[in-house]
């Protein structure tokens, strides 16, 4: 069988750590794209990673490049291209210079891999996807982003650190936009199969809520230059593990909605099945009021920033 073509655009931290995944668990060949300003950059650090291929113990095919030539024919395209946050700064304050960005990005994709399923990392992520979906035109299936992988993963590590259990036995959902709207479901949330409301009271898990809902930001104040990476990245290459092995995973996402949960054609993040043919079923959860209230508030803010980026152009 054919070994899966994942191109990743942007070599950057997030692009060049997606990629580092996604050979450690040889998901496939891999290209890195970067602007051609970058020069040899993307072609170094392919090369580099490929030398690890020996000592880590997989077989892959990586190439870098600032070309989309060599992306012709990919299966899954990996967006994270995009200025990252500075402190202080929120994922909105990216819209004008990330939609350019990701408009340019995605002519070239629709033109060079038709076929491929897309998965966009780059913030504000509920606009940018909505952006790659038109400037496509795939199939709203074929577009969906990250943001709920990582919003999980930094609420069950959380979590996790509050009660010193294992990650692994920590199951948790959020829903909305990835951003401050972030709604955490707790009757989806157990250790063990626990409800979380037994062993945690319910200020405790308010404060872990939030600073699940400002984890990004929390890195950028740390970091001082750029933002979060290695979560980000390892969230991205399990989106990409669900594709290219089919593997039906359900896991939250921005997928696209419209008659779902009544968003009317929006991407939001909802728990869906990632599969071959990418977002193959939005799940449909019964919320309760204080949660519908809350994911509805998440919608509109998705909506206002997409309209924001209409204005734009
Ligand atoms: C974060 C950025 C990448 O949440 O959105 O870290």
């Amino acid at each position: 069988m054919r070994r899966a073509k994942i191109t990743i655009v942007g070599a950057g931290n997030v692009g060049a750590t997606t990629a580092h995944w996604c050979a450690a668990a040889e998901l496939g060949n891999i290209v890195l794209l970067d602007i051609p300003q970058t020069g040899d950059m993307p072609k170094g650090k392919a090369l580099d990673l490929r030398q690890a291929s020996p000592i880590v113990g997989f077989d892959a095919e990586i190439i870098g490049t600032t070309d989309y030539a060599d992306t012709l024919g990919s299966d899954v395209v990996v967006i994270t291209a995009g200025i990252p946050r500075k402190p202080g700064m929120s994922r909105d304050d990216l819209l004008t210079t990330n939609a350019k960005i990701m408009t340019d990005v995605c002519e070239q994709v629709q033109k060079s891999s038709d076929h491929a399923i897309v998965i966009v990392v780059s913030n504000p992520l509920d606009a940018m996807v909505q952006r790659a979906q038109q400037v496509t035109g795939f199939e709203p299936h074929r577009v969906m982003g990250q943001a709920g992988v990582l919003d999980t993963a930094r609420y069950r590590t959380f979590l996790a650190m509050e009660l010193g259990v294992s990650v692994e036995d920590i199951s948790a959902l959020l829903m909305g936009g990835h951003g401050d709207t972030m709604v955490p479901i707790p009757s989806c949330t157990s250790v063990g199969g626990i409800p979380v409301s037994q062993l945690i009271d319910p200020e405790r898990l308010d404060a872990i809520v939030d600073r699940t809902r400002n984890g990004g930001a929390e890195i950028v104040a740390l970091l001082k230059t750029g933002s979060a990476y290695y979560a980000p990245a390892a969230a991205t290459a399990q989106m990409v593990e669900a594709v290219v092995r089919d593997k039906k995973r359900l896991i939250p996402c921005a997928a696209y909605c419209d008659k779902e949960y009544g968003v009317g054609g929006y991407y939001v993040g909802v728990p869906a099945i990632i599969g071959a043919s990418g977002v193959e079923r939005v799940v449909e959860l019964k919320l309760t009021k204080d949660e519908r209230v809350a994911f509805q508030k998440s919608i509109d803010a998705v909506k206002q920033l997409v309209a924001k980026m209409a204005e734009l152009a």
